[in-house]
C-alpha cells in the first residue's frame, strides 16, 4: 500500500522511503546567471517526472539539455531555483543528509585517486561508507570480475584508460549497494565493446530493490537499458514514456527518431 508523510519543511505531501515512487520532480527549475547579469541559462526549465522504486530510468538528451544539472540538483550539488525535488521521501532542499545515506553518484567525469591503484580506490571508498575490510574486499572481487577489471585491480590507475576509469567509478558507486543509483553518462567515450560490457553488466545490477537513473545521449543505451526515459531538451521534458511504447505512439523505429519528429534535430548533432 501506498503511503504517504508530511515533509517537516514543507507543506506538500510526499511518498515515504517505503512507496513505490522513489523519486518526484516537479516543475523543477535551475537557472544560472549569463555572462551578463541580465540573461540566465535555463539549465532545467519547469521539469516533472516520477520514477518509481526499482525502475531503471533514463534521461535522454543531446549536449547542454540539461541532464546533468538534473541530476545534480537530485543530489545535492546544486540547489533548484524553483520547484520541488524529493528523492526516496526527502526534500533535497531540506532533507540532504539522509539523501546521501541512500543514493551513490557515478559522476560524469570520474574522480578517483591516480596515485592509488584501483583496489585502494575502491577500498578508500568503501571505508568512507564505514564498510568493514572483508565486506568490501568481498564486493570487490565481485564487481571486478563482472567488469572485466578484476586482473588490473593492483594497477595505478593513473596508467587506466578513460574507459576504465568509468569502469572503476562504477564500481566505486556501486561498493556500498545503494538503493538509489545514479549514473551520468556511464559509457561516453568507450569503445562499442566496452560500452556492450558496462551495459551486461547494468543489466545483471538490475534488481527489485534499486533504483537507477542514468543519463545518456546514445539512442541504444537508453532503448537496451531503461524501463522509461524522459526525453529532455533545452531544460524540458518533451516526451516520457518506456521506449517502446514512444516509439510506437509516434510511429517510428528508434528514440532518435521520436526525438526528430518532435524537434526536427538529431540528438547528437543537437544544439
Ligand atoms: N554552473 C553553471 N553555470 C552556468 N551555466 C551552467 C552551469 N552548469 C551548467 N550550465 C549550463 O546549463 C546547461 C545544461 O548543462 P548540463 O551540464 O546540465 O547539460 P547536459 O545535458 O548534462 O549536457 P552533456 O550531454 O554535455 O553532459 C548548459 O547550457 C550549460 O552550459
Ligand atoms: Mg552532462
Amino acid at each position: 500500500m501506498l503511503s504517504t508523510k508530511e515533509n517537516k519543511n514543507s507543506d506538500i505531501k510526499i511518498n515515504a522511503p517505503d512507496s513505490f515512487i522513489s523519486i518526484e520532480v516537479k516543475n523543477l527549475k535551475k537557472h544560472f546567471k549569463g555572462k551578463r547579469k541580465i540573461e540566465s541559462v535555463k539549465a532545467v526549465d519547469g521539469v516533472t517526472f516520477h520514477v518509481e522504486h526499482g525502475e531503471f530510468f533514463g534521461l535522454l538528451g543531446s549536449n547542454g539539455a540539461g541532464k546533468t544539472t538534473t541530476i545534480n540538483i537530485l543530489t545535492g550539488a546544486v540547489s533548484p531555483t524553483e520547484g520541488t525535488a524529493v528523492v526516496g521521501g526527502y526534500n533535497v532542499r531540506t532533507d540532504l543528509k539522509e539523501i546521501k545515506e541512500i543514493i551513490s553518484v557515478c559522476p560524469q567525469e570520474p574522480s578517483v585517486y591516480t596515485f592509488l591503484t584501483g583496489i585502494e580506490n575502491i577500498q578508500f571508498f568503501g571505508n568512507l561508507h564505514l564498510m568493514s575490510k572483508k565486506e568490501i574486499l568481498e564486493r570487490a572481487e565481485e564487481l571486478l570480475k563482472l567488469l572485466g577489471l578484476y586482473d588490473d585491480r593492483k594497477r595505478k590507475t593513473k596508467r587506466y584508460s578513460g574507459g576504465m576509469l568509468r569502469q572503476l567509478s562504477l564500481i566505486i558507486a556501486l561498493i556500498n549497494e545503494p538503493d538509489i543509483l545514479f549514473l551520468d553518462e556511464p559509457t561516453v567515450g568507450m569503445d562499442p565493446r566496452a560500452r556492450r560490457k558496462v551495459w551486461e553488466f547494468l543489466g545483471s545490477i538490475r534488481r527489485q530493490n534499486r533504483t537507477v537513473i542514468l543519463t545518456t545521449h546514445y539512442i541504444e543505451e537508453a532503448e537496451a537499458l531503461c524501463d522509461r526515459v524522459a526525453i529532455i531538451d533545452y531544460g524540458k521534458v518533451i516526451a516520457i514514456g518506456p521506449p517502446k511504447k514512444l516509439i510506437e505512439e509516434y510511429e517510428v523505429t528508434n528514440l532518435e527518431e521520436v526525438f526528430m519528429k518532435i524537434t526536427g534535430r538529431r540528438i547528437v548533432e543537437g544544439i
